[in-house]
């Protein structure tokens, strides 16, 4: 398995073009199936979760083409809409598939995504949603057969703002009879991607970024072009190494009403923050201030999936800072890699409590999902002497060649892949 080996202590500088943003690009090919013919999408990034996701496509009879950071995915000869249990396993997110191809076909397969290191990862609120749509849903061990002659709009409230539920029931509701509204939907920017992309098939389709999204439901909608937003979680880690690392860095390509809650964050913690358009300049010459409570919660609160990457930087912070994780039960498992580097952090239930510490050190360790494998990066790169990052795996999941980019910054970084021993 590779590994990145990184030699700490050198300051981030330069400037970098954010890659499109992965939860947006995932759920929007997804949603290509409901229109036949050719459609294509830019700004989509070279990432293990867009080839899983254009495998799936191919497996359903797509043809898909991924080159210089645009698909051309031609749905016109999908003939299945049963999902290899095999394909779903290696991206849980998968399930958002249900929606498009019980739309267009009237019936699915699929399988149970399983729990993954950072929770169970449940989807009850998908089969809620697609059962009030007129869905039938039977479950056997964890294949699921979902069918519907036809789909009628239908008034939904999801019990939590789940996303990938927000994005399943709009993409089944888009060619359902009548309307169909979601009350406590998803905000997320992602979600207003998807909303953009489906009208732009054809859709009709408001109130994406708001609590309540309405669906009026199509006959049929048509292949489009369209180009995806930034990835405002890569450009946040962006930011927060360019802090961790006491450096100055320039970020282009982003959209920083995306990462507003960060901002604020970094704001507090004492990093200079200049913003200029789709430009975020990020500078940072002292030790960070302690941040006193942080609480992850559904956009546009504070993002889970900048949890361990700023807890790195607080590890740094002067004071004791409190990081709670309300959205996903499994996600402080980089506490235990940050204190085999020297962090002083104590977890109490889902909070932890970060003593700042002079400075991290280098060590091996092992990153467990994909943002938390991002934040033992950041702290390779702000720690004393050499750090290696096995299991990196989980880190080219969301991040276009991580050592590319991190040293056209001036990172010490390099990738290591171990030759085969045949
Ligand atoms: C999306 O996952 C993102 N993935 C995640 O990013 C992100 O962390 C998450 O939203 C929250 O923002 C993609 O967009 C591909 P949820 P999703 O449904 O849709 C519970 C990354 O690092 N829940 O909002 O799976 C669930 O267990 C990834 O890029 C139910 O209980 O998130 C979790 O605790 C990680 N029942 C919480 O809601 C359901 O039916 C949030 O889940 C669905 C979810």
């Amino acid at each position: 398995m590779d590994k990145l080996v990184i030699e700490g202590g050198k300051p981030l500088s330069g400037t970098i073009v954010i890659q499109g943003a992965k939860n947006a690009a995932l759920p929007i090919l997804a949603a290509s199936l409901l229109a036949e013919g050719t459609t294509t999408i830019d700004h989509v990034p070279e990432l293990l979760d867009i080839d899983v996701m254009l495998n799936i496509l191919r497996e359903l009879g797509c043809r898909a083409e991924h080159s210089g950071g645009t698909v051309v995915l031609d749905t016109e000869t999908a003939h299945t809409s049963h999902v290899p249990e095999s394909l779903m396993r290696q991206m849980r997110s998968s399930i958002f598939l249900m929606g498009p191809l019980l739309a267009r076909f009237g019936e699915t397969q699929v399988y149970l995504p399983g729990g993954c290191a950072i929770g169970e990862r449940k989807i009850d609120l998908h089969l809620e949603g697609l059962k009030a749509l007129g869905a039938e849903i039977e479950e056997f061990g964890n294949r699921i057969i979902c069918r519907a002659d036809k789909l009628l709009g239908a008034d939904i409230h999801l019990s939590f703002p789940s996303v990938g539920a927000t994005e399943n029931i709009m993409m089944a509701a888009a060619l359902a009879e009548g309307r169909t509204t979601i009350s406590n939907a998803a905000r997320e920017p992602e979600i207003q991607d998807l909303q953009r992309f489906l009208n732009a098939m054809g859709a009709k389709i408001m109130g994406a970024g708001t609590d309540t999204i309405t669906i009026d439901g199509v006959q049929s909608l048509t292949p489009c072009r369209y180009k995806v937003i930034p990835d405002r979680i890569v450009a946040g880690t962006i930011m927060v190494a360019a802090a961790a690392t006491r450096g100055h860095v320039t970020l282009q390509n982003t959209q920083p009403a995306h990462l507003s809650s960060l901002i604020h964050v970094l704001r507090r913690a004492g990093v200079q923050i200049v913003v200029d358009g789709d430009i975020i300049k990020v500078g940072s010459a002292a030790r960070p201030k302690a941040v006193e409570r942080i609480v992850t919660s559904p956009y546009p609160a504070f993002p889970t999936d900048l949890q361990s990457q700023v807890m790195v930087l607080l590890t740094l912070a002067d004071g004791v800072s409190v990081l709670k994780e309300t959205i996903f039960e499994g996600r402080l498992k980089h506490v235990d890699e940050l204190s085999r580097m020297g962090a002083d952090i104590r977890v109490d239930m889902n909070a932890a409590f970060i003593r700042g510490v002079p400075r991290l050190y280098g060590a091996t360790v092992e990153a467990t999902d994909l943002r938390a494998g991002a934040a033992l990066v950041i702290a390779g790169l702000a720690a004393q002497g050499k750090t290696v990052v096995e299991q990196i795996h989980h880190i080219d999941r969301g991040y276009e060649k991580i050592e590319t980019m991190l040293s056209r910054l001036g990172a010490r970084i390099s990738r290591y892949s171990p030759v085969p021993n045949n």
